[in-house]
């Protein structure tokens, strides 16, 4: 069962203009963070540019964190909490850009790293990993068995930092939520488009659309309609949100260029399941030709580094559109959760 943390919130003080002038970074939401100031690990992640791309649309441009992704977000604060809790060593699993990320912190940290990731992930991934010092596996499989693999053979004195198995990566991913309402100033937007593996990022922001009404940000149940966007071949959450399942069942032979997304059974998916119902969202995916179709599209029109999960996005944010579920005048924000480089 996934862990969470929790903060008094009636005891903390934070009005939103309160933060405007801090450091550009996600620790200028210290508050609702678990550490003091001083003990976090930081390689300056957090507080990524909102663009507008259209009419009543942004992407939040999440490829401009450390490592290139808003996998830093999460590992910042779970390196530096497992670091403050006397961690000697940490380990994960991932699709690639986790991996990266613990790996950057780890170095930052001065913690050695283990991670493994499916052999198929592209190579820049295991290069990355390597460059910061860590001891890289490559497994036959998906991240799943990337997963067992560590469980069964990785370092003994080594911190598991997997996805939703310690608490701390949620609470470094829900800032993105903070930081959209930062950035709109004040507003919450109608539609949030969000490309979903392990569903961290969506979990994390349901959270942070919870705190933020408690202290007066936003008012009391404000929050968007979410939207999980997830590949074709693999589409547990969706699969799950159609059959209206309070969980999600194991996807079987999981297949999709966007690696993120390849996350067959995700330890949250009820988390997932109940974030969309709560905030009147969807589920949807996409196929590969038209993930691919929007990533170059997007790319174009933008100027903004689209990786395959952000293509996604976008790709559903055309069918949503077609479908009648975002309407005219609805303001949409997409996520482009990291940088198309690593994948070419
Ligand atoms: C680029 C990218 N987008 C999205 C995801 C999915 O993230 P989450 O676990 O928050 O659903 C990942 C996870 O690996 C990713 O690397």
């Amino acid at each position: 069962m996934p862990l969470r943390v929790d903060y008094n919130l009636g005891a903390i003080r934070l009005p939103r203009d309160a933060v405007a002038a801090r450091t550009p970074s996600l620790w200028r939401y210290r508050e609702v963070l678990p550490l003091v100031a001083g003990d976090e690990i930081t390689l300056g992640e957090g507080y990524t540019p909102l663009l507008e791309v259209a009419h009543n649309v942004w992407v939040k441009d999440e490829s401009r964190n450390p490592t290139g992704s808003f996998k830093a977000r999460g590992m910042a604060a779970a390196v530096s909490m497992a670091r403050h809790l006397g961690a000697r060593a940490l380990c994960a699993p991932s699709a690639g850009n986790a991996a990266g990320a613990l790996a950057a912190y780890g170095a930052r940290a001065g913690l050695p790293v283990t991670v493994a990731m499916p052999e198929d992930t592209p190579r820049a991934f295991f290069e990355e990993c390597r460059l910061y010092g860590a001891t890289v596996h490559a497994v036959k499989g998906t991240i799943a068995d990337a997963g067992k693999f560590l469980r069964e053979h990785g370092p003994e004195n080594a911190v598991d930092v997997s996805t939703l198995r310690e608490p701390y990566r949620i609470e470094g991913k829900k800032t993105m939520a903070y930081e959209l309402v930062e950035q709109m100033e004040g507003e919450v937007p109608d539609v949030v488009l969000y490309p979903t593996g392990g569903g961290t990022g969506l979990i994390g922001m349901w959270k942070a659309f919870g705190e933020m009404a408690a202290l007066g940000w936003i008012r009391s149940g404000a929050m968007p309609r979410f939207v999980a966007v997830q590949a074709a071949g693999c589409a547990p959450v969706v699969r799950g949100f159609e059959a209206g399942a309070a969980s999600t069942e194991p996807w079987p032979d999981p297949q999709t260029r966007a690696y993120g997304l390849r996350v067959p059974s995700p330890l949250g998916g009820f988390l997932c399941l109940r974030a969309l119902r709560a905030s009147h969202g969807i589920a949807i995916a996409v196929d590969e030709p038209a993930m691919h179709r929007a990533t170059t599209d997007l790319a174009a029109r933008s100027g903004i580094d689209v990786c395959p999960e952000g293509g996604a996005a976008w790709a559903a944010l055309g069918d949503l559109r077609a479908g009648g579920f975002v309407r005219a005048g609805d303001r949409v924000v997409v996520f482009n959760t990291g940088t198309g480089l690593k994948y070419r």
